[in-house]
C-alpha cells in the first residue's frame, strides 16, 4: 500500500490527540469474537467513534451496473455469475479510514475500496471486498490486532523505538508493506484492485485451484502525486465519478491470478510475483451513480465470505475474521 506510511502517520497523530494511544500491554486474546472484538474496538480509538458509518472505509459511493462473465471463467468455476447472462452488481467505492468526512485528495484515503455485490437470478448474491493495495500488512488476526495496537500506542513523541517501529522491526512483511507507495487515482475508475485473500474456485468437473481476485481499469491506470491530490476538492473523487458516469458506463475487467505450486494462500502478506498465469473472469460494466447512494450504502453488508457453489473459502485465517469484524461494524451501523 503505497501511502500506507502515511496513514500510519496519521494514524498516530489521531491516536495522540485522542489520547488513545496509551495502552496497556496485555496478553493477546485467542477466542476469535474477543479477537474480533478488540479489532473493531481498536479501529474506533484510530479513527474516532462515527455511530452510523463503517469502522473503516466510511467515506463511499454506491453504484450500480453489470457483470458480463467471459467464456474462460467457466473453466475454473462452476459458480453461477461466471457463466451465462449478465448479472446485476452493486458497486461501492470507498476511501480509506473510519473518517467518514476524509477529503478524497488526502493520502491516508489510500488504499481505495472498491465493493462488489452480484446479484443472481435465484435472488441469492455473492460479494468480492478489494482494495487499491497489492498485499496485506498481517498474516493472521492475531497479528493484525498486534499492528492495530501498534500504532494506536505510538505518539509523534514516543521515544524511539516506539511501539509501532519495534513492531515493524519484528515484521519484516509488515515493514516491506508498509513502505510500499500507494498514490491517490484521479479516477475510482483508473485504478486497480486487489482481493488480496486466496479463494478456492471449483469447477464442473470438481477441479480445485486457488486464485486471487485482481480488478482492472478498462481506462487504464492514472494515479496523481501529493501536491496535485492536496489541492482537490474534498469529493473530488465522488463527484468525479458521477461526472464520467453521465458521459458513459465506466469499466473493470476481473481476474482471478492462480497460484502456482508453493505460493502461499493462507498469507495475504505474501504477494504472488506478476509472472502468474490469470484467468479472465468477466467484464464489469458500472453506468450510474444510484440515486440514494446514501441510504443505500448504510443499508448494505458487503462480506467476503458471502460465496455461492463453485468458490469456496481458502484456509487463509483472515477471511472470517474479516466476516466477523465486518458484522460488528454492520450491527453497529445499522
Ligand atoms: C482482518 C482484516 C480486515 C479487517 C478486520 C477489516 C475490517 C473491515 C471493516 C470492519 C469494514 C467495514 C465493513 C462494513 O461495515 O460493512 C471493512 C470494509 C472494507 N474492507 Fe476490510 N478488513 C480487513 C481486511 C481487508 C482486506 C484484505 C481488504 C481488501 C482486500 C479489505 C477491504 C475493505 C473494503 C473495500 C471495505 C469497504 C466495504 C464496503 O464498501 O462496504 N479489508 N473492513
Amino acid at each position: 500500500m503505497r501511502h500506507f506510511a502515511r496513514f500510519i502517520v496519521f494514524a498516530i497523530i489521531l491516536a495522540f490527540s485522542s489520547q488513545a494511544g496509551i495502552v496497556r500491554a496485555a496478553a493477546a486474546p485467542t477466542n476469535p469474537d474477543e479477537v474480533a472484538q478488540q479489532i473493531a474496538n481498536t479501529f474506533v480509538q484510530l479513527f474516532g467513534d462515527h455511530p452510523g458509518y463503517r469502522l473503516t472505509h466510511a467515506k463511499g459511493i454506491v453504484c450500480n451496473g453489470k457483470f458480463t462473465p467471459a467464456a474462460s471463467a467457466a473453466a475454473i468455476s462452476k459458480a453461477a455469475h461466471l457463466h451465462g447472462e449478465p448479472v446485476s452488481v452493486v458497486v461501492r467505492f470507498s476511501d480509506s479510514t473510519g473518517i467518514p468526512v476524509i477529503p478524497d485528495g488526502d493520502p491516508h484515503a489510500n488504499p481505495r475500496g472498491m465493493a462488489i455485490r452480484f446479484t443472481l437470478p435465484d435472488g441469492n448474491s455473492t460479494d468480492i471486498v478489494a482494495n487499491s493495495a497489492n498485499g496485506f500488512p498481517a498474516p493472521t488476526p492475531i497479528e493484525f490486532l498486534g499492528f492495530l495496537k501498534a500504532l494506536n500506542a505510538t505518539h509523534p513523541d514516543s521515544p524511539h523505538p516506539n511501539a509501532f517501529e519495534q513492531y515493524l522491526g519484528a515484521h519484516p512483511d509488515t515493514a516491506k508493506f508498509v513502505t510500499t507507495p500507494t498514490p491517490t487515482p484521479t479516477s475510482f475508475g483508473t485504478e486497480k484492485y486487489f482481493g488480496n485473500n486466496a479463494f478456492k474456485f471449483v469447477n464442473q468437473d470438481g477441479k480445485e485451484q486457488f486464485g486471487r481476485y485482481q480488478i482492472i481499469p478498462v481506462a487504464g491506470e492514472s494515479h496523481m502525486d501529493d501536491a496535485t491530490s492536496a489541492k482537490q476538492p474534498p469529493n473530488f473523487l465522488m463527484d468525479e465519478m458521477k461526472d464520467r458516469l453521465s458521459k458513459g458506463p465506466v469499466e473493470f475487467r476481473l481476474i482471478v491470478q492462480l497460484a502456482a505450486a508453493g505460493d502461499s494462500t493462507t498469507d495475504a502478506t505474501k504477494v504472488w510475483p506478476d509472472d502468474r498465469s490469470t484467468v479472465e473472469l468477466g467484464a464489469i460494466s458500472i453506468t450510474r451513480v444510484d440515486p440514494k447512494s446514501d441510504d443505500v450504502q448504510r443499508a448494505l453488508a458487503f462480506d467476503p465470505t458471502n460465496l455461492i457453489e463453485g468458490i469456496e473459502l481458502s484456509d487463509d485465517p483472515m477471511l472470517p475474521m474479516r466476516s466477523s469484524v465486518y458484522a460488528l461494524s454492520a450491527k453497529r451501523r445499522h
